[in-house]
């Protein structure tokens, strides 16, 4: 039986993932994977975290089963972290999931559920696992202009004139920041542009907020989800614990379904609850309980804005630092978007020709896109790959 299955195209973050690993150059640099990497290249595990663990360690005495939904003080403390007050509580549906993936994956089954024939409207270009689940659900993509190449930015005209084809029934997947894999975000303006245009076509958002905290700031970061949540009926919500908290191998993400109606939640609630239960039954609670002690205690809580605040000025560096060596090496402004975007990806320009010459002649590796992992750069780092993007034609 087995013998009939279709092999499957790796995914292309993980196939770099592992190619990089295989590489037996000392001298190598990782760009690849998002994970964030201190100036030393580890991904340390952040003190707020170890001080949670311990007092889990010291205190937890069961790990029997929580609920289907996850642990209720951690979905009210995600959601505060994410949402704020911008949506009253009881029009708030959630579940905990296996991080942001699970969260995603659940938002679209959810969406599914409610309308099989649902269109889910993607920019373009968005996190390849995007589309894969789309696609493994059997759901219709419609992709919409989002990023112009040439202008290395928001292309905020082509992205409300393509999402004014979707209509009720519709999903419209937006980045919340730290567009994955651009690095080029919307406005304040753009969000209340967006938060319009879905009022009056019907079509439902769902916000992927995977990187809060990396781009402009924890609160800076939310501020267009909640523009859009303070004013749509309806919308989605996947956040993910794994980059802001540092704790990628745990799972802990959440989905939060906003719905316009008492009644309306709790049939979002019922039927979450019924997709976790069939999917996994509970979702992974250790990591979650981590996230609850660091939001609920306010010395902790302090401990940890801090630490994340430090790694988002590092990759700020690090942009800035890669853009200002580009323009004294090859004398023109014209990467100066690495030092403008925010978050931990951005698009060099290059061509897969020339994002291969850059592994195989310089040891630098980089999704096939030419997206970067601002976080694997340093500053003894910058000058070699400054050279090695200007040595293959850019
Ligand atoms: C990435 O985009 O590199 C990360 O989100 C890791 C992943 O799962 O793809």
């Amino acid at each position: 039986m087995l013998a009939g299955l279709s092999s499957q195209t790796p995914d292309k973050i993980m196939a770099l993932m592992r190619a990089y690993a295989a590489d037996p150059r000392t001298d190598k640099i990782d760009l690849g994977v998002g994970v964030f990497r201190d100036p030393a290249g580890r991904t340390p595990v952040m003190a707020a975290v170890k001080t949670a663990e311990e007092r889990l360690w010291r205190n937890q005495d069961t790990k029997t089963y929580v609920a289907l939904e996850g642990d209720p003080a951690y979905l009210a403390a995600l959601s505060g972290l994410v949402l704020g007050d911008a949506v009253p509580a009881d029009r708030r549906a959630a579940i905990a999931t296996p991080g942001g993936t699970g969260a995603v994956r659940m938002g679209l089954e959810l969406a599914r559920l409610a309308n099989p024939s649902a269109r889910i409207f993607v920019p373009d270009p968005s996190w390849p696992n995007h589309a894969a689940i789309i696609g493994f659900l059997g759901l219709e993509r419609v992709d919409y202009r989002y990023y112009d190449a040439q202008a290395r930015g928001l292309n905020i005209e082509g992205m409300l004139a393509d999402l004014g084809r979707a209509g009720p029934g519709d999903v419209v997947l937006l980045h919340g920041c730290c567009h994955n894999p651009t690095g080029a975000d919307l406005s304040a303006q753009d969000w209340q542009a967006v938060a319009g245009l879905l009022t009056e076509t019907g079509a439902m958002a769902m916000v992927d907020i995977a990187y809060q905290g990396f781009g402009a700031g924890l609160e800076a970061d939310a501020e267009g989800l909640r523009i859009l949540a303070g004013q749509v009926p309806e919308l989605l919500v996947a956040t993910s614990c794994s980059k802001n908290f540092g704790i990628y191998r745990e799972r802990a993400g959440a989905l939060f379904a906003l719905a316009p109606d008492g009644p309306t939640r709790d049939l979002a609630q019922s039927n979450l609850t019924m997709l976790n239960r069939q999917t996994y039954a509970f979702p992974p609670d250790h990591g979650a309980r981590v996230v609850t002690e660091i939001l609920t205690d306010p010395d902790l809580r302090a401990d940890w804005q801090a630490e994340l605040e430090g790694m988002r000025l590092h990759m700020q560096r690090q942009r800035q630092g890669l853009a200002d060596t580009l323009r004294d090496l090859g004398g023109s402004d014209r990467f100066a978007h690495l030092g403008a975007q925010r978050g931990m990806f951005s698009l060099l320009g290059a061509t897969p020709d020339q994002v291969e010459r850059m592994r195989a002649e310089h040891g630098v590796y980089m999704i096939g896109d030419s997206r970067i992992n601002v976080a694997g750069l340093s500053p003894d780092l910058i000058p070699r790959v400054a050279q090695a993007m200007l040595a293959v034609g850019l």
